[in-house]
């Protein structure tokens, strides 16, 4: 029999959710087009995420490129760990995840934290095969595989530039920029939704894995020593979670609590990540996925990002598997300061002291025009070099020398030649590099899982019915609204009634073809919550009112014509 999800793909593709981009060129692995009602309940799902991530959060949004420059991959570890497994197959040439076959074929979970030489190992051990021919890999290299995929900017290839694989380093970079416009003041939040690229070697499950997705990500930035979360509107959450204690224990499982009492008992430590976790589980609810079917798993600690300090998924069951449908991460300060680092620009935020206080400061002479000639008269960016170094780093001015680089340059400067010095100031604050709690969130597998937990089956008068019991905030199309025979007078009516409740807001489709059974039928399909009939008594009385069929129940009831706008806005509102 098939499953729920091949004959999810079935319907995506016939009824315009989703289907793979570029078939009249044979298709193209990893790609995947949303159809007119797949962009609709995708663009459905992202409204929804930014009124409840955004907006009610108080948080910014911006919109940043997908290419960036080189330096910014080199700054955020992506151009030397962003890596998977790949093995090839001698026989067909195929290329896959060596973790996958591995997790695939043997009882290791985690295949993708151990390192190369010890897969190669299980590989051989339990004479692994190729997923495509049978062919054995065993003896076949393990190699590392950059998943960025890489152009350059401009004509040449001096500029080399990346597809961003993350939709965060957009934010990053720009937090001078964007702490401007949070007054300077911690704690705020910066959310973007939008693409992100990585070059899978071996996508699958539709779009559940690609090579071009779409990312709603916050970025909230906190200062570590002050800002805690007030949990009161989340305590009450209640969760199902499976920590890495439980993953990790024989005969462990997940179970449910609330968010209250895990941050009481030690099971989510961090408080940020628990506030975080307890207003996505409501929101996940809201936008059709099934509770039952959704938990919290915690990550091993093999199994984190290289950036990670905790991290927690939402996961949502599918056909029986468990599938990351977002992850919320705490990165510490690794991405601010890593591009401060590189970049030499400010990624801290100032924090005032509740008196002023008299602390060691590190300087550096302010005047180096002396080295002007040998850093091509930039001597103001070496000053600047310098000090953020000595702000930092105060260790790195006790040797003969110190080391910056400029443009790309390495330069070392005589410590003396600094004027380094460590001296007593007054100081009304601190300059400290903010910490980051990171909620991100796959758009596609979200809509994916929300289009598989609502798919259903029944039978309506002795016949086969599918039906997406989509919730009417995300479903693509609100109402049908349908005459009831091929009829000048009906259609004009009807015609009408559409035009009235597309200015109530509400997305209509007008549909007067084939019989009124299948009509409904291709609604049902699609998800429309509601269904409205034309029929002659609608116009041949003074508001004759029409039939209003619900979707889920197939309840037909008669509503008058004037009230349908309010009526149906205000189920639509909630
Ligand atoms: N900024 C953090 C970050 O990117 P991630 O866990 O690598 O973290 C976040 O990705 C989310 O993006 C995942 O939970 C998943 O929903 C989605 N995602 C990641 N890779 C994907 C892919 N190849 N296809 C579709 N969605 C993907």
């Amino acid at each position: 029999t098939e499953s729920t999800s091949e004959k999810l793909v079935e319907l995506a593709k016939r009824r315009g959710y989703f289907f793979q981009s570029s078939g009249a060129y044979g298709g193209v692995g990893g790609f995947y087009t949303f159809g007119p009602q797949g962009a609709a309940l995708k663009g459905n799902v992202e409204d929804a995420w930014r009124e409840r991530f955004a907006l009610a959060e108080g948080n910014m949004e911006i919109d940043a490129p997908t290419i960036m420059p080189e330096p910014v991959f080199e700054a955020s570890g992506h151009l030397d760990g962003f890596d998977d497994m790949l093995v090839e197959c001698p026989e067909c040439g195929e290329s896959h995840r060596a973790d996958h076959v591995v997790e695939d074929n043997t009882e290791y979970e985690d295949a993708e934290s151990l390192p190369i030489p010890e897969v190669e190992d299980v590989i051989a051990e339990y004479e692994l095969v190729c997923p495509n021919c049978g062919a054995g890999l065993a003896g076949q290299a393990v190699d590392s595989f950059n998943l960025m995929f890489a152009t350059n900017i401009g004509p040449g290839d001096s500029d080399p530039g990346y597809l961003r694989p993350e939709t965060a380093q957009g934010i990053f970079v720009e937090f001078p920029r964007l702490k401007e416009y949070a007054r300077n003041q911690l704690p705020f939040g910066v959310t973007q939704i939008g693409r992100a690229y990585r070059n899978e070697i071996s996508p699958r499950r539709s779009i559940i894995r690609t090579r071009e997705f779409t990312q709603a990500e916050l970025e909230y930035f906190i200062d570590p020593e002050a800002d805690d979360p007030d949990l009161s509107s989340v305590a009450d959450v209640e969760v199902t979670l499976y920590p890495a204690s439980e993953q990790n224990a024989e005969d462990g499982k997940a179970f449910e609590t609330t968010i209250g009492e895990a941050v009481e008992e030690d099971i989510i430590t961090d408080l940020w990540v628990a506030y975080f976790l307890g207003v996505a589980k409501p929101w996940y609810e809201s936008v059709g996925v099934d509770m039952d079917r959704f938990r919290y798993r915690q990550h091993l600690s093999g199994e984190r990002a290289h950036y990670a300090s905790d991290c927690w998924d939402a996961e949502s069951e599918i056909d029986g598997n468990w599938i990351e449908m977002a992850g919320f991460a705490h990165r510490g300060n690794y991405d601010l300061s890593k591009h401060a680092e590189h970049s030499g620009d400010r990624f801290t935020i100032f924090r005032q002291y509740d008196e002023p206080k008299t602390v060691e400061r590190a300087t550096v002479d302010p005047d180096m025009s002396y080295l002007g000639p040998e850093f091509g008269g930039d001597a103001q960016a070496v000053v600047q070099k310098l000090e953020d170094l000595a702000a930092r780093d105060r260790s790195a001015f006790d040797g003969e020398s110190v080391e910056i680089s400029l443009e790309g340059e390495t330069h070392e400067i005589p410590v003396e030649k600094t004027g380094f010095s460590v001296e007593e100031q007054t100081e009304a604050g601190e300059h400290v590099t903010p910490h980051v709690v990171e909620p991100s969130f796959g758009v596609d597998r979200t809509v994916y899982t929300v289009l598989h937990h609502a798919y259903r089956e029944d039978e309506v008068a002795d016949e086969e019915r599918t039906f997406l019991e989509l919730e009417p905030e995300v479903a693509p199309t609100f109402v049908g609204v349908f005459p009831l025979q091929s009829d000048d007078e009906l259609e004009s009516e009807a015609t009408g009634i559409a035009e009235a409740l597309r200015e109530a807001g509400l997305s209509v489709t007008y549909d007067d073809s084939g019989n009124i059974g299948r009509r409904y039928r291709r609604q049902d399909e699609v998800g429309t919550p509601f269904c409205v009939t034309v029929d002659y008594e609608s116009i041949e009385q003074e508001d004759g009112g029409v039939t209003v069929r619900e979707r889920d129940s197939t309840d037909q009831k008669r509503l008058p014509i004037d009230d349908l706008p309010e009526t149906l806005s205000a189920i639509r509102a909630g």
